[in-house]
């Protein structure tokens, strides 16, 4: 029941306060003698019995079973319903309505006597040990839900705890990662630029040194002396220039693409911008692939791009990053030696947002633990593999965003990851 427990029988000098309701006369002198060490109060009806119990407490109530108008069981009923009081309550009956008796335990009469023990020691007893009873009940319930609460601050401690180790975790390795990528990009982005710049002009100056050189063959013609024609054929000099601007333009192409990595590298380690832009939706998982290019070519792992999103979408661009390359990592994991791996976008117009799919033909998710992969720390994968943070993060990530992450998967079948992101929120910029 849900009142307060008030102080035990013995705190309060030692005699208990028994009500009893019973509408004989003759009876109230038998109880008066039989228990004489109780603070005893009558009433003669149910209705005059439930009126003080409204107004008073008592440690017991004993409730004779035939009143006028209203019976025992009734108001017992009303005592636990009406008026919520779990006070313990003996029944007394007639001889023979055992019966009767014993139903009135289902409404939580403690004990019940028959009208034949009032002369004898068995009411006392039946008393104190109703009392007893109860307030055993009641140092036991207490117990158990401090008990309870204990457990549950102890856990709800132990889960903050524990995010807060992650959050640490976390923000300490993507700290140092973006710091790093970010000074390595740095560092190589210097001679790649001199490397680009001094292409440019070696391209210039080889071309006019292969035409001056083809100048001196032209007029020298027959007169070229016999040391020179021996060095050109050791050369090979027809097919070395010849070759000259292929080699140049393919050292061009190659210094460009380390540029557009060195530039995804620092696209991608804009890890603690604190403001939303707007970015292209596409790019935004563009420069992610390019990070995980490498490890999918180690697995010959075959990636199939539809990237259709339009507009802009507004978003922390490093944290978006962050979140494509966990989910990514886990697919490149998931998938077998030559799998697959579909990489999708798509404007949902109506809606205002930005849908990706990230689907792989691995494994699949076990359906018992479809319930915890968000979990900080859940990981299947062995040490050193996996921390168990990576789509806990993603999951922040995304609401941080005012999205939804959601998978499906099939065992045996593969996995999609869906991350739906609103392409704005009222708080950006018109
Ligand atoms: N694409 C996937 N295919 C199969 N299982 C996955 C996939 N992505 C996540 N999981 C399951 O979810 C768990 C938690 O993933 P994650 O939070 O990234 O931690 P970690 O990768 O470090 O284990 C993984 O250990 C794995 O069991
Ligand atoms: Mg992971």
């Amino acid at each position: 029941m849900t009142r307060a427990a008030r102080t035990a029988p013995e705190e309060t000098g030692g005699r208990p306060r028994v009500l009893i309701i019973d509408d004989s006369p003759l009876d109230r002198a038998v109880y008066e003698r039989t228990l004489r060490d109780f603070d005893l109060r009558f009433e003669t009806s149910g209705e005059a019995g439930l009126a003080r119990l409204a107004a008073e407490e008592f440690d017991l109530v004993l409730l004779d079973f035939q009143l006028p108008r209203m019976d025992g069981g009734e108001v017992l009923e009303q005592i636990r319903n009406e008026l919520k009081r779990d006070v313990p309550v003996v029944i007394v009956t007639g001889g023979g309505s055992e019966s009767v008796a014993a139903s009135l335990f289902r409404l939580g009469a403690l004990d019940y006597v028959t009208k034949d023990d009032l002369l004898t020691p068995r009411v006392r007893s039946a008393a104190l040990g109703a009392i007893e009873r109860h307030w055993l009940d009641r140092a036991r319930l207490a117990a158990e839900g401090e008990l309870r609460s204990r457990k549950d601050e102890l856990e709800a401690a132990l889960r903050r705890l524990q995010e807060a180790q992650a959050q640490l975790v976390h923000s300490e390795k993507m700290a140092s990662l973006g710091l790093l990528v970010a000074g390595i990009a740095h560092e190589i982005n210097n001679p790649v630029a001199y490397v680009a710049n001094n292409l440019a002009v070696l391209s210039r100056d080889v071309r006019a040194i292969a035409d001056l050189t083809r100048g001196y063959r032209d007029a020298l013609g027959a007169a070229t002396p016999p040391a020179l024609r021996e060095a050109e054929r050791r050369l090979d000099l027809d097919y070395t220039l010849a070759n000259l601007e292929r080699l140049l333009e393919s050292s061009r192409q190659g210094v460009g693409r380390v540029r557009s990595i060195v530039d995804g590298l620092r696209d991608f380690a804009r890890l603690d911008e604190a403001e939303r832009k707007p970015i292209d939706p596409n790019e935004a998982i563009r420069v992610t692939l390019e990070i995980v290019r490498y490890q999918m070519k180690l697995k010959d792992i075959r990636l199939v791009e539809t990237l259709n999103a339009r507009g802009v979408l507004w978003c922390f661009a490093g944290k978006l990053n962050q979140m494509f390359l966990n989910i990514l990592l886990n697919a490149i994991q998931a998938v077998g030696e030559g799998g697959t791996i579909e990489v999708a976008s798509h404007s949902d117009e109506a809606a205002h947002a930005v849908r990706y799919e990230i689907s792989d033909d691995g494994p699949g998710i076990p359906a018992a633990i479809r319930g915890r992969i968000f979990d900080p720390f859940f990981t299947t994968k062995p040490q050193g593999v996996g921390t168990g943070l990576g789509l806990w993060i993603s999951y922040d990530i995304v609401e941080r965003h005012a999205g939804e992450i959601e998978f499906e998967t099939a065992e045996g079948r593969g996995t999609k990851f869906i991350v739906t992101l609103p392409a704005r929120l009222p708080s950006d910029p018109a």
